[in-house]
């Protein structure tokens, strides 16, 4: 019988769409999937590195395997992939007696032959070990064909690995060198999707848009893809703002299928903490920016990344990060304090010298700005229209479904007639928080009555 291998995803989207992709590279071997854990053979846990917090849930979760599998009467070979594997190495396997075997993001076509090793012998040779930690300069998992788990939403990676080298990031030490795929294979791998149903494909890339393959550049692949014929929606994540030409805003601005939202990571208001953080912009650039974005495409909904308590970061320095938070009013922010990463220039040169109440203190400070901001912009909306991508039943709210605005607005709406992939246009109702109440537009009077008792605060 075919050895049943249970994967765990942690992290980013691009996480889970390696985890498709090793589906795919274990499946065309032979190997058998499961989801539940009870019943596999093997587990891999895809894992980030990308803060502190990250790391101690996946220590967490090691010790409740190493407790379970001590239960079985089978055996169980537990194997760490991604990036805390990539960052780690063989501290990981010396420290963890649970763990069989590490491979980091570029070396998943070795996972046949490392799980056969580590169930065989008992472990994986010196060579095959070193293997599993090679970064490439190359690999793009060109021919792996991931396998999905369904939905409206399809990822795509079409570039790997950041050369930017901001101090406080482990990803380039981690996932290497930048590198693209081809322009003719991620439209192939978009058609296929389109004839799977999927409406809406997002590209990914540690720093999506210096994509550059031969003379296409990312403005160029964003087109393309728009233009594959049956495509809904086009997306990308995460890009870094000193890769945004004019091309690229005019062709979100003007492309029909490419959505009106613009993820653009902030991490610091301040041009010293900037400069620090190696991000090759200033505050007056990035306002720059955001503005022009603003001015040049209708409606466009910008979120951002911010760090704060980053080394030596002073309390007026965070003032800055706060006021361009307050002018720029992001329609969403993700909001992180500082976590100093093994290898990275932050950790080796600068002192983690914000004390943990003060970066509590700040984080607290601009949570609650952003949650205020994201309140009045989604009040704003109410009355005016939309299309909403349906992506799911609400479990919390049976009759309801949600989805996507063009903008990226969480939305529900009575699901009456409605099936998951449809676009519906839809008036807003209310807006509670994040989330956006609506009624398809067909239905107003009817169904806008269902949202009278839900209270309606920004
Ligand atoms: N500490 C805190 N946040 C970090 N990020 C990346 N590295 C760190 C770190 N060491 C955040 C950045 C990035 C997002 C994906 O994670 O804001 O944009
Ligand atoms: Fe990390 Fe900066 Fe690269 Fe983003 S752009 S992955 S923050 S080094």
């Amino acid at each position: 019988m075919a050895i049943q291998v249970h994967i765990e995803t942690y992290g980013c989207q691009m996480n889970e769409y390696d985890s498709e992709l090793v589906k795919s590279i274990l499946v065309n071997r032979g190997f058998a999937l499961t989801d539940s854990f009870g019943r596999s053979d093997v587990v891999l846990i895809n894992t980030c590195a990308i803060r502190e917090k990250a790391h101690q849930k996946i220590y967490g979760r090691l010790q409740q395997l190493k407790r379970e599998r001590a239960l079985r009467s089978s055996r169980l070979t537990i194997g760490i992939l991604g990036c805390m594997a990539q960052n780690l190495k063989q501290d990981l396997v010396d420290g963890h007696d649970e763990v069989d075997f590490v491979a980091g993001p570029d070396s998943y076509r070795h996972l046949p032959e490392l799980i056969d090793a580590a169930r065989g012998d008992g472990e994986p040779s010196a060579a095959l070990g070193a293997a599993a930690l090679k970064l490439s300069t190359t690999e793009t998992y060109t021919g792996v064909d991931p396998i999905r788990s369904g939905g409206v939403n399809a990822w795509i990676a079409v570039m790997r690995g950041c050369d930017n080298m901001c101090t406080f990031c482990v990803v380039p030490f981690t996932r290497g060198r930048e590198r693209s795929r081809d322009a003719a294979g991620v439209v192939a791998e978009v058609e296929a999707l389109v004839r799977d149903g999927y409406r809406q494909v997002t590209l990914l890339g540690q720093n999506v848009n210096s994509y550059r393959h031969g003379n296409v550049r990312f403005a160029d692949l964003m087109q393309i893809v728009g233009d594959v014929p049956g495509v809904e929606r086009v997306r990308f994540t995460s890009p870094h703002p000193k890769d945004f030409p004019a091309d690229l805003i005019r062709a979100i601005a003007e492309h029909p299928k490419l959505c009106k939202h613009i993820h653009l990571p902030l991490q610091a208001g301040n041009d010293r903490v900037l400069d620090l953080m190696r991000r090759t912009y200033t505050h007056a650039e990035f306002r720059a920016l955001a503005a022009e974005m603003r001015d040049r495409v209708p409606d466009v909904s910008i979120t951002t990344d911010v760090i704060v308590g980053f080394p030596t970061e002073t309390a007026e320095e965070f003032e800055d990060t706060r006021r361009l938070m307050e002018d720029v009013r992001f329609d969403a922010a993700f909001i992180f304090k500082y976590s100093e990463r093994k290898g990275t220039y932050a950790q080796r040169k600068l002192p983690d010298d914000v004390p943990a109440a003060e970066k509590t203190r700040r984080i607290v400070e601009l949570v609650d700005l952003q949650k205020r901001i994201t309140g009045e912009i989604n009040h704003a909306l109410v009355g005016s229209t939309a299309d909403v991508l349906v992506e799911e039943a609400v479990e919390r709210q049976p009759g309801f479904v949600s989805g996507r605005t063009d903008n990226f607005k969480h939305t529900i709406l009575p699901g009456d007639g409605i099936e998951i992939g449809d676009i519906v246009p839809v008036r807003i109702e209310s807006a509670r928080g994040a989330t956006l109440c609506a009624s398809p537009i067909e239905a107003t009077a009817g169904a806008s009555s269902n949202y009278i008792n839900q209270k309606d605060s920004p």
